[in-house]
This record gives C-alpha cells, structure tokens and sequence, in this order.
C-alpha cells in the first residue's frame, strides 16, 4: 500500500518507526484533508496543520506570491483555516488517520498554533487546547512559535517566554500521557531569523523543558538572493531555495549546541536531493519540503528519498 516508490530508509526518531526521512512540512495540508493523496506520494511522514482551536479566515488576499525565477514563494496566509474539531474529523475518515497506522504507512504529524485574536497573554491556552484534542490522533505535535504571519508569534521564542509555554506543554503531555498511556512526542519549530546566542538559548532551554525533537526552519523575514526581484517586497515569510543556506547554518549551530541530546528536524529549501542531503550533513536526523515541491512536482520527494538512502537518481 504505503512507501513503493521510495528506497526503504527506516529510522528511529523521537521514539517513532519512519519508513524514511523525507517529509511533508506543515502548511500545505493545513486541514488534514489530503493524507491519503500525499502518503501515496511515498513521504515518510506528514505534518498537518498549523492548525488553531478555532477556525479563522487568515489575511485577505492577495496573500501568497509565486517567484519561479527563485524558485520560492512568499507568503502571508496568517494561518487560515477550519479549526482543530474540523481537521480530526477529516483525519478520523481518511485512511491514514482512521485508526491504526498500516505497515510502511508515514508518520503522521500535527502542527499546532493560536488563533490570531487571542491576545499573546493567553496564547499557552490556546496551544493547550490544540494539545488535548489532537493528542489521540497524532503520532507527534509541532509547537509552531515562528510563523512570522501572526502578530507577536515569534516572540514566543524568547528565552523567558519560551520556558515557561514548554514548561506548561510538557506538563500537560506528562498528563496527556498517563491518561492514553502513550507518550506523543513534542516538537517545537523555530525561526532562521535568529542570532547566534539566542539559537543556544532555544538549545538550552528545549533540553531542560525535555522536548523530543526541533524543527529548523520556518519561512524567513529576510530577503536573500532577491535583490532587485518585483515581489521581494512584498509582506511574509520566504521559503524555497533563497532559504536553503540559511535554514542549515541553523541546523549546524544547533546541532553544535544540542550535541545530539534531541534530533532535529531540517526543513527550508529543499529542491533536490543535495539539498536534502546537505541538511542531514547538517547534523538533521529528518527533512521536510514545502516550496521544492511546488516547482518540481511529487518526483522531488523520490529524488530525495534516493539521495538519503544512498542511491544515485534513477537508480
Ligand atoms: C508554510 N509553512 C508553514 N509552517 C508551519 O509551521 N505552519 C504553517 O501553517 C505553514 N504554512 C505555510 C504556507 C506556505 C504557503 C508555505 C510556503 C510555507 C512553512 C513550511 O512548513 C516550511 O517550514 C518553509 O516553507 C521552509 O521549507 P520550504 O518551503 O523551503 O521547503
């Protein structure tokens, strides 16, 4: 059923059984309305969402921009979509999702994140909420704190502010835990737009907080390699190949600060085999895609699974 076209590459991370490391990074099946379609694709895992307790419209349009050229995308989408009860019902009548998970059948994941009205003061609620109703159906939840799309987002990745929303997650997974009697791993999301120190602040307190994974990295604020484009201006996050160099520098630098203590999860312009390669080098246990996908098509997610098992492309 699942993983024909991909090279078995079977691992072990946070605890849980991949059939291979290429993944689905979050935002494109934002409702988890398509796994069925995308586990076909051969992917080794899908992380769904971000998700938010209640369904929310996001930005008004235009609001995602297409730079073939780049081969990237900026987008401000502002989480849109149908809230976390729809997402569990679309999950709980797929074949993935329905119940257990098939032999060679991805991983599933699920991204999480807070409604654009509720005030930062009260966003660890709305991230608990996520927690608890999706628990019994993901095999691990992202705590996405770097989409730069919701105002005051980000700021959930400093030091301070950061500890204490770990602190109150693992808290409710220690329950969660005991309740299901199954732990669901924890994964936090970060930013590239961060400085050195405060890259070994995140390292530091993820370990302290005993998070299971990190996953470096979300769109980027900056601009590289866009000089002079039309659309670099515009307002959002840039993914895609300009994201590729800078997504690992952040993977190397936590990789060096982490010392293997948790995994990480490389994700930001993927579009080749090399590239994906280049992120595992990097010190990344798995990657993701997004953009590469977009202007090369499922053959990316062979091509990758390729590279990372070690064999030539076509082979
Ligand atoms: C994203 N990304 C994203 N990430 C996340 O955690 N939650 C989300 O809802 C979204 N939504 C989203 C929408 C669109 C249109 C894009 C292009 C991206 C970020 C994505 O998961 C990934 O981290 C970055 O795009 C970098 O990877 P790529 O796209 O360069 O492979």
């Amino acid at each position: 059923l699942y993983g024909r076209r991909m090279p078995a590459n079977s691992c072990r991370v946070m605890g849980l059984d991949f059939p291979n490391r290429v993944g689905l990074a979050a935002g494109l099946d934002k409702n988890g309305a398509c796994v069925d379609g995308l586990a076909a694709l051969g992917f080794g895992f899908l992380e769904v969402g971000t998700v938010t307790p209640r369904p929310q419209p996001g930005n008004p349009k235009p609001r995602l921009f297409r730079l073939p050229e780049a081969q990237a995308v900026i987008n401000r989408l502002g989480f849109n979509n149908e809230g976390v009860a729809q997402l569990l019902d679309n999950l709980r009548n797929s074949r993935l999702g329905g119940g257990p998970r098939a032999p060679g059948a991805p991983v599933l994941g699920i991204n999480i994140g807070k409604n654009f009205d509720t005030p930062m003061a009260d966003a660890h609620a709305d991230y608990l909420y996520c927690l608890e109703q999706v628990y019994a159906q993901a095999d691990y939840v992202t705590v996405n704190i770097s989409s730069p799309n919701t105002q005051g987002l980000r700021g959930l990745q400093d030091g301070p502010a950061l500890k204490t929303l770990l602190e109150r997650l693992k808290d409710a997974q220690r329950r969660l835990a005991d309740a299901h009697s199954r732990h669901v791993p924890l994964a936090v999301k970060i930013a590239p737009d961060l400085e050195a120190a405060a890259i070994a602040d995140i390292a530091r307190i993820v370990v302290q907080t005993q998070m299971d994974a990190i996953i470096a990295t979300n769109t980027t604020l900056a601009r590289p390699q866009l000089d002079r484009h039309p659309l670099a201006g515009e307002q959002g996050g840039l993914s895609g190949a300009p994201l590729a160099d800078m997504s690992t520098a952040v993977i190397r630098r936590l990789a060096d600060a982490l010392d293997g203590a948790l995994p990480i999860i490389g994700v930001g312009g993927i579009t080749d085999g090399a590239q994906a390669r280049a992120k595992i080098e990097a010190g990344a246990s798995l990657v993701q895609m997004y953009t590469g996908l977009i202007y090369r098509g499922p053959g990316l997610v062979t091509e990758c699974g390729r590279a990372l098992a070690g064999e030539q492309a076509g082979g």
